[in-house]
């Protein structure tokens, strides 16, 4: 059952991998993803998060340092469940780490991580993590049996994928977008039943985060590409500033009488 108010204030997580891929498409040192992420902090963000990839096409490794060394809010380091990325996070002990599926091929992360069909190597992976006090959390598609999974695995969080919902929208397939909403519904309070904390994202703009932020158990919005796109036109503490405009109403107005 869906809950009647929500579980607490709406966080968001600025993510700003693509400030990197601006600063790599001619090497050199700017602009420094740092920057913006002190900016983003100035301009309301509750958190950072930033993807180290294997083929470090964006975000680097001395992002990660300066990140750590630098952010006064907490970091949210997403990563794929190698060994290689284990021990950099092992190192660096970011507040959160979120495990996300990977290939090189990919524009993008383009689906969920399939947890249920690997679940005892994912166990292992996640425990050392957890121990050195980061909250793990498992980025997966609204699907039961991978939620179940999560929950098995020890995750503490869950990052359900916005992607299909915001694909539908932005292709005009409002049928397909209200049946993928109603599934982020379902498996948000299914989530929450079963002990998970809720966080969405991926793909999310102005024209479709009003819905999801209206999740009562979604506790955190990750949102990158969008943003730094938005910030070429009014600069990026405004286009935080909207964003969290519109995640703030969409609470107020779903829930008048709650937080
Ligand atoms: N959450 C996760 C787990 C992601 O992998 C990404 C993309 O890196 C995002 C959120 C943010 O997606 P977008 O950049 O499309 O807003």
């Amino acid at each position: 059952m869906p809950l009647d108010k929500p579980l607490g204030r709406l966080r968001l997580g600025v993510n700003i991998d693509h400030v990197a891929t601006v600063r790599n498409a001619r090497g050199g040192a700017y602009p420094d993803p740092l920057r913006a992420a002190l900016l983003a902090e100035e301009a309301g963000a509750d958190g950072i998060t930033a993807h180290l990839r294997e083929d470090r096409r964006h975000i680097g490794d001395a992002d990660i340092e300066s990140l750590t060394a630098g952010l006064t809010v907490p970091l949210n380091f997403e990563m794929a469940a190698t060994d290689e990325m284990q021990a950099i996070a092992l190192r660096h002990r970011p507040h959160a780490v979120c495990i996300v599926p990977e290939r090189r091929e990919e524009r993008t992360t383009e689906g969920g991580l399939e947890v249920a069909q690997d679940e005892n190597r994912l166990a292992h992976f996640i425990a050392p993590l957890a121990e050195a006090g980061c909250r793990v959390s498992i980025f997966i598609a609204a699907d039961p049996a991978q939620i179940e999974a999560a929950a098995r695995i020890g995750a503490a969080v869950i990052e359900l994928h916005t992607g299909a919902y915001c694909d539908a929208h932005a292709e005009g397939r409002f049928d397909d977008r209200d049946a993928e909403l109603e599934r982020l519904r379902a498996m948000s309070a299914f989530a929450h039943e079963l002990g998970l904390e809720v966080h969405a994202g991926h793909g999310l703009t102005y024209d479709t985060v009003t819905p999801v932020a209206a999740l009562p158990e979604v506790m955190e919005l990750n949102i990158g590409h969008f943003l730094i796109g938005e910030a070429i036109f009014r600069g990026l503490p405004d286009a935080i500033g909207e964003m969290r405009r519109l995640m703030d109403s969409a609470r107020a107005e779903a829930f008048p009488e709650g937080r």
